[in-house]
């Protein structure tokens, strides 16, 4: 008597067995930086995939020059306001510089970005010198994305924000430790600022989905810092981002709805957006 109306199904969350479905069946997946509720709930009603809370927040948010000041209370608050607005994409926060030195800190610091910020995934910087700590964090059920390629945490030891593994050797070490990786149990992969070609192989020697930033075409999904593809960063931007708010888009949400078409279709990035 009393007929209910049909419900509208809420969205199916993105997952790590989503996330490797979609490197499986050919789906690409876009994902951007956040950092605060309404930005992110902007994201969400765009079908972004993967919301990041980078530690990219020490330049874009706070003004400074590298990412190596950011704290772990930082990230915990803005994944907390990010979380805030999450319907159906996966929210991943970074572990901040030194925040993962050994084991014990690792475990405490990715746990605090989970159960006070919300966080699904954390995601470190290392090569497979980090295996133990990406095994370890597994073990208590906290899914891992490693970052390979450049690593702004490491920018002063690798002389500035560079284009790594251009020469053979450096391309098989970073080919040996995205492998060492995925066998200590990390679930994604980012690569930034690598060949187009490297990042075309890697992607397809693993299994686990490889998001690019600056890696090329050939990667499962793509990644941008918000802030760089709305064209509102101060001073220059990398090769690899492109403005997305030009191109006669009058709006924020057409913007980023435009940035996730364009990676489901494999228009963005294109060449003049990739290092070869
Ligand atoms: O901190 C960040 O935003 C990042 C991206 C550059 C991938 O790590």
């Amino acid at each position: 008597m009393y007929g209910s109306k049909p419900q509208a199904q809420p969205p199916k969350p993105v997952t790590v067995s989503r996330l490797r479905k979609m490197k499986q069946e050919g789906e690409r997946i876009a994902c951007l930086t956040a950092y605060d509720y309404s930005f992110a709930a902007l994201l969400e009603n765009a079908g972004v995939d993967v919301m990041l809370i980078g530690d990219s927040l020490g330049m874009v948010m706070q003004g400074r020059e590298t990412t190596l000041p950011v704290t772990v209370d930082e990230i915990v608050y803005h994944t907390r306001c990010v979380a805030a607005a999450r319907k159906r994409a996966l929210v991943m926060a970074d572990m901040p510089f030194l925040s993962y030195i050994d084991e014990r800190e690792a475990l405490l610091n990715a746990g605090r970005l989970m159960q006070e910020g919300g966080a699904h995934m954390v995601k470190l910087e290392g090569t497979g010198d980090q295996a133990h700590i990406i095994e370890s964090l597994s073990r208590a059920g906290i899914p891992v994305c490693a970052h390979l390629g450049l690593r702004p945490q490491y920018v002063h030891k690798l002389g500035g924000y560079l284009v790594q593994g251009r020469e053979e050797a450096a391309a098989q070490a970073m080919v040996d430790d995205a492998k060492a990786l995925e066998a200590a149990g990390a679930d994604l992969m980012l690569l930034e600022c690598v060949p187009a070609g490297l990042g075309e192989r890697i992607t397809r020697e693993l299994e686990i989905p490889v998001i690019g930033i600056g890696a090329g075409a050939g990667c499962d999904g793509q990644m941008l810092v918000l802030q760089d593809m709305l064209g509102i960063t101060p001073g220059k931007t990398p090769k690899f981002t492109r403005n997305f708010m030009t191109e006669g888009r009058g709006s924020i949400r057409d913007a980023v709805s435009a940035y996730v078409e364009e990676v489901k279709a494999g228009t963005f990035p294109a060449t003049e957006h990739c290092f070869l």
